[in-house]
């Protein structure tokens, strides 16, 4: 019965769009993200326009497509440097940057958006972009915290909208949660699918549910390990340690919460606070509010739950 639900819900779309094969992508939001996935379609032939409201910051979202570029060149064309050197000139031809998301997602195939949490925000993007793209073009979010289906309704395309949630560092990272709403068209639904796929990705598909698989496992876990650190059962270096050596995971909490950005993780976790008070997996960490308060959001900043000599991009 509720593969028979799931059908109907997929199965007859109100649009007459047929499968898009995904060429043409508009990605707006230039930060960490936004550049990942800029790159990640780059490299795999797609044509990018990456978008974001000045050239300073699409300079530097250029910047950390290359640097990241080399860095994967220099494993994978090990012994041939200047066909690495090839690629990289090959993957920054396809990427073009743009501060008129009106220009931009003209030709479209997708519009991915990867811009601040904040649902206003956000819809009054979809919104405008709305009446600006192609009837063809499919939109979708990167958000890792709000409702889809939220972001959608500011539109008049539900059947061609739909979550795509990549993960930092997203030239590393093989998963691409897809989210299908319940007005999500299936045509939509399998391009989005087919699109994670040739970018090299492994898609998990996902309902529409606060924090959809991962960030729904991940967060809590992290705030965990921060209340257990703040009742003095460890120190930060051996809850980190612990967990590197005793589950195999490649950065402990406090690490990857830095890597990530504190900030990004805190307002997750008030997101669901607001909608569930009561639930003791979203309790908050005094320690958290306080580093968020002072500026303190981990690498970016140079420092979170600890100092860096550098700060990202
Ligand atoms: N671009 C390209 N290549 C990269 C890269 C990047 N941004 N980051 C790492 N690499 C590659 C490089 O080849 C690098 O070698 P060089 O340093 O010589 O360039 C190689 O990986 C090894 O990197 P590191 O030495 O820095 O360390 P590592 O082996 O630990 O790998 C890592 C780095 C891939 C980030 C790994 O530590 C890891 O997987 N960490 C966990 C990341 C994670 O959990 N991400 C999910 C966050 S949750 C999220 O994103 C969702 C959300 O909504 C909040």
């Amino acid at each position: 019965m509720a593969f028979f639900a799931h059908q109907i819900r997929r199965g007859f779309s109100s649009s007459a769009v047929r499968n898009v094969v995904i060429k043409q992508v508009t990605i707006i939001g230039g930060g960490q993200m936004g550049a990942g996935i800029a790159q990640v379609a780059a490299s795999t032939g797609h044509s990018v326009t990456l978008v974001d409201t000045s050239d300073d910051i699409l300079k530097k979202s250029i910047k950390t497509i290359e640097g990241s570029l080399k860095r994967v060149v220099k494993k994978k064309f090990a012994d041939k440097p200047e066909a690495g050197e090839e690629f990289i000139q090959k993957v920054l031809k396809n990427v073009s940057t743009s501060t008129d998301v009106g220009s931009a997602v003209q030709g479209s195939d997708l519009v991915l958006e990867a811009i601040v949490e904040n649902l206003k925000i956000k819809q009054d993007l979809f919104s405008r972009l709305d009446k600006l793209a192609p009837a063809h073009t499919i939109f979708a979010s990167n958000t890792s915290s709000l409702p889809i289906s939220d972001i959608s309704s500011a539109t008049n395309r539900l059947d061609r909208f739909g979550g795509l949630h990549f993960f930092n560092p997203v030239p590393m990272m093989k998963l691409v949660e897809v989210i299908g709403t319940s007005t999500t068209s299936q045509e939509t639904f399998d391009s989005l699918l087919n699109f994670s796929k040739v970018l090299g990705k492994t898609p998990v598909s996902c309902k529409d549910t606060p924090g959809f698989i991962v960030n729904r496992l991940f967060v809590p876990y992290l705030y965990e390990a921060i209340r257990l650190y703040e009742r003095g059962h460890g120190s930060k270096e051996d809850i980190d340690i612990a967990m590197k050596l005793g589950v195999g995971y490649p950065m402990g909490p406090f690490e990857l919460s830095d890597y990530i950005g504190l900030d990004t993780i805190k307002f997750i976790m008030d997101g669901w606070r607001e909608m569930d008070p009561d639930n003791t997996l979203f309790a908050p960490s005094e320690l958290m509010d306080k580093l968020v308060a002072e500026g303190k959001l981990g690498k970016k900043t140079g420092e979170g739950f600890y100092k860096y000599k550098w700060k990202l991009n």
